[in-house]
């Protein structure tokens, strides 16, 4: 069996860090999203991957290399545009050749693997299996209606009246089977080829499509709210290794600290992770936090947010909560007169001021 991780897309919906880096390689609790779907196949016996790539090819390619490091040998599929999840299905039918393949989304994390459908899908040889999550809110998702037999009956991208909350999560599998579907289905009201069309071509063909439902939690990072609560619930696994300095300061709870780092004067209340090379001074730093490598932190107050490489926070005069703060990002009190907010913003920006 072999891997399709799907590493390209627009990522309009978590602007402006898209407009400079992949959403794949934001990162929960200090990793890359996209390496956690690449250890995920690996875990499940995979080891020939192909990454479908779009303008962020170079930044992937460099992050992840030949893939051995992984434990993996990774193929680059170019798509020429994100024209859809089935359309990237399209383009990779010459790597994919006859072999029934794992087909992946690159900004998703799934807390048990994979490994149990992988097992589920060679033991009950169905033509795809596709897995399932009740979701609170089914109109922003690919929707499964079941029958009373518990098969699929009907597929629906993001319906206007929902008749179940069974959403698609981002990882299927599939037979050979799923080339003809692809190739029979014409782009959506959106410009894309749909999955759910491709799988729904499937199903109106008479094909075995078995649905699973995941009971481990699952998150699509595509926007700043799901990205922060991936955030949360891969920090909630971590264990205590401090490697840095740590003078003056009060450590509670579960809290790694990177080699180079230095942490003075401060309360970390875990569950935090400071990468390696910050220096953190007269600062509070609270549960859910997620700073990476060369970021300075001075007289603030951080919680339940992600900060990335080498940005600067400090001097605030509130709390600094649910946030996603880009790189080389400077976010500062300032002496200067009229007192005033002064800010160099990118396009898509949100900020939210007191
Ligand atoms: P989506 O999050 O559905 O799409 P997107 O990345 O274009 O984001 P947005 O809706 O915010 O504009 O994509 C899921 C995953 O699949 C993601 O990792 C990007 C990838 N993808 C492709 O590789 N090719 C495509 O044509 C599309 C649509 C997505």
């Amino acid at each position: 069996m072999k891997g399709l991780i799907l590493s390209g897309g627009a990522g309009t919906r978590l602007r402006p860090i898209t407009h400079t880096a992949a959403k794949q390689l934001v990162p929960v609790a200090n990793k890359p999203v996209l390496f956690y779907g690449l250890e995920a196949m690996r875990a499940a016996g995979i080891t020939e991957v192909g990454i479908v790539v779009g303008d962020t090819r170079p930044e992937i390619e460099e992050a992840v290399g030949d893939g051995s490091r992984f434990g993996l040998s990774v193929t680059y599929l170019p798509q020429e545009a994100p024209l859809g999840l089935a359309h990237a299905v399209l383009i990779s039918e010459s790597f994919l050749g006859a072999e029934p393949f794992v087909m992946y989304l690159g900004d998703n994390l799934l807390k048990e693997g994979i490994g149990r459908f992988v097992e589920t899908f060679r033991q009950s040889a169905p033509d795809a299996l596709i897995l399932l999550q009740k979701v609170a809110d089914p109109r922003s998702y690919g929707i499964a209606e079941l029958n009373e037999e518990g098969c699929l009956a009907r597929l629906v991208e993001k319906p206007a009246e929902p008749r179940s909350d069974l959403a698609l999560v981002g990882v299927y599998l599939f037979t050979r089977a799923i080339f003809t579907s692809v190739k029979a289905i014409t782009p959506s009201a959106r410009g894309e080829l749909e999955i759910t069309d491709a799988i729904q071509h499937m199903v109106d063909r008479g094909l075995r499509v078995e649905p699973h439902v995941v009971t481990g939690w699952w998150k699509d990072t595509g926007k700043l709210e799901d990205m922060l609560e991936a955030n949360r619930l891969v920090l909630s696994t971590i264990e205590r290794d401090v490697q840095g300095d740590v003078p003056e300061t009060t450590i509670e709870g579960p809290v790694v600290i990177g080699s180079g780092s230095r942490v003075e004067r401060c309360t970390v209340r875990g569950p935090v992770v400071i990468g390696d090379g910050c220096r953190i001074s007269d600062s509070f730093i609270g549960p859910y936090t997620s700073i990476s490598d060369g970021v300075v932190v001075d007289h603030a107050e951080l919680e339940h947010s992600i900060v990335l490489e080498n940005s600067r926070i400090s001097h605030l005069g509130a709390r600094m909560t649910d946030s996603l703060v880009g790189r080389d990002c400077v976010i500062a009190h300032n002496d200067a007169r009229p007192v005033a907010y002064r800010f160099l913003v990118g396009d898509s920006s949100q900020i939210g001021i007191l």
